[in-house]
């Protein structure tokens, strides 16, 4: 009896010590999992700030959604490239990365996959002149921009860049390039305009804005330091430059103004020949479809009558 009591109480010792070896283990589990989630939190919270426009939302449908657009419809050439792979190769050169510190050699491997040829004749390059330069090309097909290529047409109008801790992607902020240079979407544009400059040949065109008071040509846009710098002279014969002004003025500069002529001297210098056309007329019919009844745009001027 006694040893029977002994080892009933032993017994009844050892489940009280299992109880309380579960009670602390829940404990531990129970705190450990508040701690993480608090930490988890914390990391959550250290979004890095910008003054930028931050990730477009949605951006893998939208980037997916218009790759599958241009190789289908757009230039169906292309229909070979993989899409899904061009989104996985684009995301991992800035994900979970300091949107301050991007490489070019982060983005080459999207590059490589993206590449394809541009006709001759057919580039056409812009500055100041967005709106009129792709109403151009949406109509005349003789031409293309940066942004009728498949890297300018995926990333036009859209915004991205990471950020260090979870979820990888910053969607509330995005540096501006006064905030750091090295930012996911100017070295990706830089890149893109590099490559678009690099593959043009024959006759290649420039739409110039000539009713920007400053001066139509500024060396420090993409154009005036990026594109001009990589036409290889060996493969384009001529740059084209097609200065247009607004129906109804400022009339800011024409071909002979100081800007054009500077652009001039530097093309020259790069062994590159060049023409200029003051409102080059296609493209001035373009604008008039818009404006029909201003003097800029009447057939026959009073003068001829
Ligand atoms: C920037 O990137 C380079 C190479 O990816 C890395 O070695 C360096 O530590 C990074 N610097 C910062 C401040 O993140
Ligand atoms: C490009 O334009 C030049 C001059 O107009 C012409 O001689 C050449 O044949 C054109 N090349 C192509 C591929 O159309
Ligand atoms: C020239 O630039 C001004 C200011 O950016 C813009 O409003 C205008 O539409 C541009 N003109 C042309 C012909 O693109």
């Amino acid at each position: 009896m006694p040893l029977q009591n002994r080892s009933s109480k032993t017994r009844r010792r050892t489940i009280l010590l299992v109880i309380i070896m579960v009670l602390i283990v829940t404990i531990v589990a129970v705190l450990a999992a508040v701690l993480l989630a608090n930490e988890t939190k914390e990391t959550s919270r250290q979004l890095l700030q910008w003054k930028g426009r931050g990730t477009t939302k949605n951006l893998q449908e939208v980037i997916l959604g218009r790759c599958y657009n241009y190789i289908t419809t757009v230039n169906p050439e292309l229909r070979d490239k993989d899409c899904q792979n061009i989104w996985e190769t684009m995301q991992k050169a800035f994900i979970y990365k300091n949107p301050c510190n991007i490489t070019t050699e982060d983005y080459q491997p999207l590059l490589d996959l993206t590449s394809h040829p541009i006709p001759c004749n057919k580039s056409l390059f812009w500055s100041k002149t967005n709106d009129l330069v792709h109403r151009y090309t949406k109509t005349s097909h003789n031409f293309l921009t940066l942004e009728d290529t498949l890297l300018g047409y995926m990333a036009d109008g859209v915004s991205w860049c990471g950020n260090p801790s979870s979820p990888g992607i910053n969607y509330e902020s995005c540096p501006k390039w006064s905030e750091c240079e090295s930012n996911p979407s100017s070295v990706y544009w830089k890149m893109a305009s590099k490559m678009f400059a690099e593959a043009a040949c024959g006759v290649v065109q420039v739409m110039l804005n000539g009713s920007i008071e400053a001066g139509a040509f500024r060396s420090n846009s993409i154009f005036g330091s990026i594109e001009i710098f990589n036409l290889d002279p060996d493969k384009v014969s001529t740059v084209q430059i097609w200065l247009m002004q607004n129906i109804g003025g400022p009339a800011s500069e024409s071909c002979t103004g100081r800007s054009i002529t500077r652009l001039k001297s530097i093309l020259e210098e790069r062994n590159l020949r060049v023409s200029c056309e003051d409102n080059y007329r296609p493209v001035q019919l373009l604008q008039c479809a818009s404006d029909p009844d201003h003097a800029d745009c009447r057939l026959c001027t009073n003068s001829v009558q």
